[in-house]
Order: structure tokens, then C-alpha cells, then sequence
């Protein structure tokens, strides 16, 4: 019997989810029209509500569409022993280093100076710092961390990660745990948020740790809003500790109406948008672990929830 792959996602790509597993042996069925629940085999979900998953009594794996796993955290997501796979796909690293690589470039060539000038009517020339002087700090050095690093140290950057455990990337300064938090905030200038969503990481922006940055220093969040305490990033702001941020993410999306970030003339917003997962590339992702079960073979990029990524 052909096993059948339950789609929780947004019902505009859900034709295109179907068209890029139309070569995969396998029915694909979209959540408002599920049938049969004892007959769903694997699950690839955003968002679901809780509980939601527990219908599903044969779920084999659930595949998260996004690399995040924080929408699956807490006791009533996934069904006890069902493993969660995360989303790991060329195309989705490719965008998020688009949007860091994009950011750096802004604010490293002061494009957010020229373009409020710009407006003002006001020709100025600021002297341009050469790339190896400017330090770029990516919190995370995961599949999207070191993706980016690579991509900026080929620009010429002085780039640095910080993560849970050591890493050897070329070219590139790794800082680890707790520890070294404070020495890797305090060398630097572009600090670029790629972290999880985890208890650990949550609001791991906060006053205390802006404190640490160099004085002029810019954010850019493409991790969680979840990561960010916003007051305290609107305090850094207005008093000048940070010159800019482009933010992707927020406590609370969509970003109320009300938000002073809207407004702020230091702040450029995205709405979580760094990178998204395309059906056409992603599906390899879920083909491929699908596969690997049905050969005996263990899947890959398998969340541990306990850690929360
Ligand atoms: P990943 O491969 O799992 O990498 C996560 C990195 O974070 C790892 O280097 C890990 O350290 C580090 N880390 C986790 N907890 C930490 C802690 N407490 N202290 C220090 N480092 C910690 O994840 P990824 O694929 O790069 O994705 C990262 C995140 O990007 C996702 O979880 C998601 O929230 C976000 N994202 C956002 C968008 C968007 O459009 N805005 C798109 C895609 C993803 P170790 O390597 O030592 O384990
Ligand atoms: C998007 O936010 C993702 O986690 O892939």
C-alpha cells in the first residue's frame, strides 16, 4: 500500500509541495483533507496546535518544514517516541546567507546613513573601513552560522562564531559556551543572531549582554524574536550603544501595528522572511530521509527536543 505524507503548512504551497514529490512513491494529503488518520504514515508540519498530532497513531516521523524545531516544543506536539526531523536543505542555507551577507553589506558600507541622507537632502562622505577591520559575531554556527561565516570571510570580513561546542571552520574564530560569551560580544562589531529557539537562548539579548557589544555596534537577527528581550534592544538603540539593526523576527509575528520598531529610523524589517523553505529543493530533504527508512537506514538532521534543536 502506498504510505501517504500529511502537509500542515500554508494552503498556497501546498500544490507545489505535491508537484515536487510527483516523481516519489508516496500520496501526499493536505491537512483539511487528511481521511483516514490510522493511515498517515508521515507528517511535515508548521505550526500545528497542540495535540494536533496525536490523531495520527501509525506517524512514523514528523518532518518540521522549517529548520527550527521551536514550533514542536512542549509535551503536546509530537507523540511520545516519534522522531522529529528538522529542515536542512541547500536552498534554505543559500537564502539566510543572502540575508546576512545583504545586512553586513548595509551597515558595513553605512547604506543606512546614506540612506537616511539621502532623504535629508544631505551629500556626505563617510570613509569606508576596510572588510578584515570590521568584526563580524555570528551567534550559532550550525548549518546557516557557518554557511554565512564562509560567505563573509570570502568577502574579506574578520569573521567569529559562537556555539555550544568548539568548532574548526577555516579562517574563522570560534568561541564556545557560556564562558565565552562576554570576550565574543565585546569583539563584535556586526553581531548576527542564527541561534535555536531553546530555553538556553532565550532572551540571550538583553540589556546585559548589549552592554558587552563595542559602542556603534549593529544586530541582525535571523534567528527567533523569542532570542530578543525588545525593550532592552529599543533602549541600545535609542541610546546610541547600537547604531542599527535589521530585524527577520519578533516576539510576536506578525509585528503589531503598534511597535515601535515600525517607525524606528534605525531599524529595517523583514517580515520573517531570511529564508524560506521551497518545496522544490526541500522535498529532497524529506525524499531522501523517507528513503533512508524504507532502506533500514537511520535518518538524518534528527531534532533532540529535550536540547530544542
Ligand atoms: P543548527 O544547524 O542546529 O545550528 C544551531 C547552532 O546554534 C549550532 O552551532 C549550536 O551549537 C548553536 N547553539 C544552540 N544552542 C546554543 C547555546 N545555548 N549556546 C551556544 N550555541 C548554541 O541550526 P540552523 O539550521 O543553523 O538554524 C538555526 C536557526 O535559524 C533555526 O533554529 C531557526 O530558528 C532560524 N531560522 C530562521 C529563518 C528565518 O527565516 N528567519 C530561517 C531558517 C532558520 P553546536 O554546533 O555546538 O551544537
Ligand atoms: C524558519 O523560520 C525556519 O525555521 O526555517
Amino acid at each position: 500500500m502506498q504510505e501517504v505524507l500529511l502537509v500542515k503548512s500554508d494552503f498556497e504551497r501546498f500544490p507545489l509541495w505535491v508537484e515536487a514529490f510527483a516523481d516519489f512513491d508516496i500520496e501526499l494529503r493536505s491537512w483539511d483533507d487528511a481521511g483516514d488518520s490510522d493511515g498517515i504514515d508521515y507528517a511535515m508540519v508548521w505550526q500545528p496546535e497542540p495535540h494536533y498530532l496525536a490523531q495520527f497513531k501509525n506517524l512514523k516521523v514528523v518532518f518540521s518544514v522549517g529548520a527550527g524545531i521551536d514550533h514542536l516544543r512542549g509535551e503536546h506536539y509530537v507523540p511520545d517516541g516519534v522522531p522529529v526531523v528538522r529542515m536542512v536543505d541547500a536552498g534554505l542555507t543559500a537564502g539566510m546567507t543572502e540575508f546576512v551577507v545583504f545586512n553586513v553589506l548595509r551597515f558595513h558600507r553605512f547604506m543606512d546613513v546614506y540612506g537616511r541622507n539621502q532623504r535629508a537632502g544631505k551629500w556626505h562622505e563617510i570613509m569606508q573601513v576596510p572588510a578584515d577591520k570590521r568584526r563580524i559575531g555570528i551567534l550559532g554556527a550550525g548549518e546557516l552560522g557557518s554557511n554565512a561565516a564562509a560567505a563573509l570571510v570570502a568577502l574579506n570580513f574578520s569573521v567569529q562564531t559562537w556555539s555550544r561546542g568548539e568548532k574548526q571552520l577555516p579562517q574563522i574564530r570560534s568561541f564556545f559556551g557560556g564562558d565565552q560569551l562576554s570576550a565574543f560580544l565585546a569583539s563584535s562589531d556586526i553581531l548576527v543572531c542564527l541561534l535555536p529557539l531553546t530555553d538556553a537562548t532565550q532572551d540571550l539579548i538583553n540589556e546585559d549582554t548589549l552592554e558587552k557589544l563595542p559602542k556603534g555596534a549593529f544586530f541582525i537577527n535571523g534567528g527567533r524574536g523569542g532570542q530578543v528581550d525588545e525593550q532592552a534592544l529599543l533602549d541600545a538603540l535609542n541610546s546610541g550603544r547600537l547604531a542599527g539593526a535589521a530585524l527577520d523576527v519578533f516576539k510576536t509575528e506578525p509585528l503589531p501595528s503598534d511597535s515601535p520598531f515600525w517607525q524606528h529610523p534605525k531599524v529595517f524589517i523583514t517580515p520573517h522572511v531570511a529564508s524560506m523553505t521551497t518545496p522544490a529543493s526541500s522535498s529532497r530533504h524529506i525524499v531522501n530521509n523517507i528513503q533512508r527508512l524504507r532502506d533500514g537506514k537511520s535518518l538524518t538532521h534528527v531534532a533532540d527536543l529535550q536540547q530544542g534543536y
